[in-house]
């Protein structure tokens, strides 16, 4: 991204307003309804209830967004505002702007290019990259991609705690291995949640070998898988090998596809077709994905595992980020994984200042949860966040128009928040705090 100061919010909105002299309008709306309406759109019908939808009654979902209008932003006048820096410091490192990109999983379900995509885009605009534990392609090749952009973007990976601690310690390994600035360990996935869409459709991606390229990619998941089948009866995967409904034809090409360095199966589509080895893989999937049993302690392992710093996304309670205190954690994610999980869990928003007290300045808090635009981010900075990350938005921006649509949905967000912040009266991120807002009433 080019220097904030030159004003990137401005130039963004001339840029959209000049192409529009000649006919031409964004390729992804501006407006969030208007993007979630374009990538239904686009997407069938399980793609779209998975990417969308939450747990329950998605109470949760609606808390996040309801939770921004609580605050409404306090503008101070005649103060110049003509030079605006956008930067943050975080875990150790300048960033250019407050945004990260926060791990969404299955992204082939919105493009074909999936993780790669978004890997191009961040890259592109500079926007950290926290890679999924679900992702549909292997954090090798995403950050190929991104280097392939501009070398050495950013990109952090995202930890589901698996069942498997030889695993667990294999993708960190890897992750430091691709150039991975810091671990993020999700802790409210130990149960998937209740999620109402997926259920009434029957769906769940992994079971269809959608979004475990991580695990499929990693060669001690590859003995797992190995050490299953050879374990099974023989006359159990001979019968289930030759059971070639549709589906698992499906299945079997796509993780085929999925995943150049795949380690779990060689021979290509035709090969997996005829193998017992990818659905051997989905079973083992769902056997070691996430332990319900995880307590604090576990920490030290993680420790042990890496020197990169550690970062607990899913904390809410402000107990909690005094205990990740405890263990050592260097930054906190507050978030309920966007309503995903637990259905009637607090706001993220809403949980964040008691957060922020308590950490007290120690570690970063990043929140995510309804961050739909620019002066979402604002109120989240102003009640104490250090960044934020963007969600759903991305995902709907891939779907909409692949790598360009997600370049334009960060675009979008970091310009809104320049111009948010210069209308606010402020020069600076660090001058945004508890005095920019007042509750609304
Ligand atoms: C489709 C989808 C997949 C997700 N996958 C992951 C994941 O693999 N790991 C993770 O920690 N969080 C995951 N999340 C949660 C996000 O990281 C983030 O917490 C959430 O999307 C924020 O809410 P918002 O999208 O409504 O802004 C996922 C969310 C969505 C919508």
């Amino acid at each position: 991204m080019a220097s904030a100061g030159e004003g990137f919010g401005r130039r963004v909105q001339s840029a959209i307003y000049r192409s529009g002299i000649s006919g031409t309008r964004p390729a992804v709306p501006t407006t969030p309804e208007a993007l979630e309406l374009a990538a239904e759109k686009t997407l069938g019908r399980e793609a779209f209830a998975y990417l969308a939808g939450g747990a329950g009654s998605e109470t949760t979902v609606a808390a996040n967004r309801a939770a921004f209008g609580n605050w409404r932003i306090y503008p101070r006048v005649l103060r110049d505002v003509g030079e605006r820096d956008l930067s943050i410091e975080l875990l150790g490192k300048r960033r250019a702007t407050p945004f990260l990109l926060a791990p969404l999983g299955v992204m082939e379900l919105a493009h074909p290019d999936a993780d790669v995509a978004v890997g191009r885009a961040a890259a592109a605009l500079d926007v950290p990259y926290l890679l999924s534990n679900q992702a549909s392609r292997p954090m090798e090749e995403v950050a190929v991609a991104m280097d392939a952009v501009a070398p050495g973007r950013s990109r952090w990976f995202q930890l589901y705690w698996s069942a498997s601690d030889e695993l667990n310690a294999s993708l960190v390994r890897r992750a430091e291995e691709s150039g991975c600035e810091a671990i993020v360990v999700t802790l409210d996935t130990h149960l998937l949640g209740w999620r109402t869409r997926d259920l009434d459709l029957a769906y769940l991606p992994f079971t269809r070998g959608q979004g475990i390229a991580q695990y499929t990619s990693d060669p001690v998941f590859a003995g797992l898988v190995r050490d299953r089948v050879k374990k099974a009866s023989r006359g159990t995967w001979a019968e289930q090998s030759i059971r070639v409904t549709p589906k698992a034809v499906a299945t079997a090409i796509r993780m085929a596809r999925n995943g150049s360095n795949t380690q779990v199966f060689a021979g290509g589509v035709a090969g997996a077709i005829r193998s017992p080895l990818p659905r051997a893989a989905v079973e083992t999937f769902l056997d070691v994905f996430a332990d319900p049993t995880l307590e604090w302690d576990a920490l030290a392992k993680l420790r042990e595992w890496t020197s990169l710093p550690i970062v607990l996304k899913g904390i809410l309670h402000p107990d909690d980020a005094a205990r990740a205190l405890d263990h050592g954690v260097d930054g906190i994610m507050v978030s309920n994984h966007g309503g995903r999980q637990l259905d009637g869990a607090v706001a993220s928003l809403d949980a964040l200042p008691a957060v922020v007290d308590r950490v007290a300045g120690r570690v970063p808090v990043i929140l995510d949860g309804g961050i739909r635009g620019g002066a979402d981010a604002f109120i989240a900075l102003a009640l104490g966040a250090t960044a934020v990350g963007i969600g759903r938005p991305y995902a709907y921006g891939l779907a909409v128009a692949g790598a360009r649509g997600v370049s334009e949905v960060l675009r979008n967000h970091i310009a809104e928040f320049d111009i948010t912040m210069g209308l606010a009266g402020h020069t600076a991120v660090a001058q945004i705090g508890r005095d920019s807002l007042v509750p609304s009433a």
